[in-house]
């Protein structure tokens, strides 16, 4: 993992929701998020600027075989500089040495930045959720990965 990625802390959760607030329309909580901090199954990474401030997370879960990418996110201004990609490919990583082979997300259907990104790591469509998402209301896409065993 490069030195830019390590693993989420509590005292990252205030900085983590502040930029989940920013980027969110039906963001997640800081309660939730330290939650996140104490679960086994879940891996929750941040990513820093070059100042080492927090500019990016990830938090996926990793049960058995299967993987959920539940949330991924950078700031407004630290974007397009790989730090996305990065993350999602360190919390697959962490997930695939935990023994995930297939891996799951939701997206929203306008979201093509977010979507092409996943593209790129090979996830396709599986399904189409109607509605799944308020604020505003619109289908989610369910994408999926499936890995070589
Ligand atoms: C999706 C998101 C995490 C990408 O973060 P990022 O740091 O800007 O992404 P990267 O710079 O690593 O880009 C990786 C790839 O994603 C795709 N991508 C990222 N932003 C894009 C955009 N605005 N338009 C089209 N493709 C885009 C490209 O394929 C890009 O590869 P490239 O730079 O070689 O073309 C960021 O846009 C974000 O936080 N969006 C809001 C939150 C969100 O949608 N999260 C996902 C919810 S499912």
């Amino acid at each position: 993992m490069s030195a830019a990625l390590r693993q989420a802390a509590a005292a990252d959760v205030a900085a983590v929701a502040a930029i989940e607030r920013e980027v969110f329309s039906d963001p997640w909580s800081e309660a939730e998020f330290t939650a996140v901090l104490d679960l086994p199954h879940a891996i929750f990474l941040v990513g820093l600027d070059g100042l080492a401030y927090v500019a990016g997370y990830a938090v996926v879960s990793c049960v058995l075989d299967e993987s959920e990418i539940l949330n991924l996110a950078v700031s407004p201004g630290s974007r397009r500089n790989g730090l996305g990609a990065r993350l999602l490919d360190a919390a697959m990583a962490t997930a695939r040495g935990r023994g995930a082979r297939t891996f799951f997300l939701e997206v929203r259907e306008s979201n093509l930045a977010a979507r092409a990104l996943y593209e790129s790591r090979g996830f396709a469509e599986l399904s189409r959720r109607q509605r799944y998402y308020r604020n505003p209301a619109e289908d989610a896409l369910l994408l999926r990965l499936e890995e070589e065993r």
